[in-house]
């Protein structure tokens, strides 16, 4: 009997799986080059045509524009400020309500906040792990100004029928794409489907600039709005003319000349290591098929995904053994990989608890909303029992260790009836 490495076994992968690192030769002159010039960041917080950054960050605008082909491109310093921005720009003003899924990172659900908004939580399909548009459409009220969609693991949201349901309610549909680069739905590069898309650039994605972000919108004026809101837009105002562009302020989301000079090779190097994620995410796909009880990722149809995480599903009463011991077999046979993804926002003690400083806290004193659970079955199924994650953007597997993953899944999947006796730790 092959015994489980969990239990003492020889594990399925034969070493450590290297990480997975974007940067090389072409970062290091990119950033010499700028060094050597001496302007690290060339941004004026004042009106001057330096009020829209300096040249690295304008090239690596213009060239990340004709990549997506998309009119207009903001950088920021983070995607947690574009989505900020994003909401700035769009005018999300107190009590707005805009709807968010619960299953992503946390910047998606707090970047209303920021402006008073409220977020509003619609639940998620079980296929895709995206905004189930028929929740969308249930939780729209005469306060709803717009809803932010998550392209969640690489994989775009049902973005025809959101946009759709945006256009008929008048509201607007921001993408929040940090996790899907290069991914596409119907031909047109997730991103750019709604008003606004948000990328990320932080170190853990497909490709980075250290910490970074990139808004994209066809609008001129919700450009304008996001340059402004990333720039101090208070100095901007009189400048820009009357109506749109007053009664904004701006932050300081501004990208660094460096790291702009750093995004513009890694965007040369993006589809090949997109392309590459995709490979291993596929092979794992159908390296895993036909074990019962775990359904790799789906694809939705007319779509690319491009993988930041490979998201399975995971079914406890086929399988007979929890998840998370699973999970604890897999890691011992050498498989990183992660459970749940993240807990449903509505949970955490910023919609649970609301009061500080002796009151509730604003602006939740402008809305009946509540947050309990239960709120959104799909994703919490997910979170606590289903969701298995291989982490293909934090690795990098050579095709022979991408085949010994896949042994170690179909290893531990024929034997897990030896993990009947093992228990975890209770959380
Ligand atoms: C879905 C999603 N939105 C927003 C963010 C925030 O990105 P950043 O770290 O660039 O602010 C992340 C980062 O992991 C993300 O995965």
């Amino acid at each position: 009997m092959t015994k489980l490495a969990l239990l003492g076994g020889s594990p399925a992968v034969s070493g450590p799986l290297q990480p997975y690192r974007t940067t090389g030769v072409e970062e290091e002159r990119a950033v010499l080059r700028v060094m050597r010039d001496g302007t690290l960041s060339a941004f004026l917080g004042a009106w001057a045509p330096e009020f829209w950054g300096g040249p690295e960050v304008k090239a690596f605008e213009a060239e990340w524009g004709a990549a997506f082909g998309i009119k207009h491109t903001v950088s920021v310093n983070s995607a947690t400020s574009g989505l900020i921005a994003a909401m700035g720009a769009i005018g999300i003003g107190p009590g707005d309500e805009v709807i968010v899924p619960p299953y992503t990172m946390s910047a998606t659900a707090m970047a209303p906040l920021f402006y008073g908004g409220i977020p509003v939580f619609a639940d998620i399909d079980e296929d895709y792990f995206c905004l189930d548009p028929q929740c969308v459409a249930d939780a729209i009220t005469p306060k709803t100004r717009a809803i932010i969609a998550v392209n969640l693991f690489g994989q775009a949201a049902d973005l025809t029928a959101l946009r759709a349901l945006a256009d008929k309610h008048g509201l607007y549909l921001i993408e929040d794409n940090a996790q899907g680069p290069f991914a596409a739905q119907d031909g047109k590069y997730a991103g750019t489907i709604g008003h606004i898309g948000v990328f990320s650039l932080n170190y853990h994605k497909h490709i980075h600039t250290g910490e970074g972000g990139m808004c994209v919108t066809d609008d001129a004026m919700l450009a304008a709005r996001l340059g402004m809101i990333r720039n101090h837009a208070e100095n901007a105002a009189d400048h820009l003319g009357e109506g749109d562009y007053t009664n904004l302020i701006g932050h300081n989301f501004r990208m660094t000349e460096l790291s702009a000079a750093i995004g513009r090779e890694q965007l040369k190097k993006a589809k090949n290591l997109t392309a590459r994620r995709v490979h291993i995410a596929e092979r794992l796909t159908a390296g895993v098929e036909g074990l019962e009880g775990l359904q790799a990722p789906k694809v939705r149809a007319k779509c690319d995904h491009v993988y930041y995480l490979w998201g399975a599903r995971y079914d406890e009463k086929m399988l007979g053994v929890s998840r998370d011991v699973f999970a604890k077999a897999l890691t011992a046979e050498g498989v990183p990989n992660a459970t749940g993804y993240v807990r449903p926002l509505y949970m955490l003690s910023t919609f649970q608890k609301r009061v500080a400083m002796g009151r509730e806290g604003f602006p939740f004193n402008l809305t009946e909303r509540t947050y309990d659970r239960g709120l959104c079955p799909v994703t919490e199924r997910l979170h606590e029992k289903e969701m298995l994650i291989f982490l293909v953007c934090s690795y990098d597997p050579t095709d022979s260790q991408i085949d010994e993953i896949i042994a170690a899944f179909r290893k531990v999947h024929e034997n897990r009836h030896q993990l009947a006796d093992v228990s975890l730790p209770a959380a």
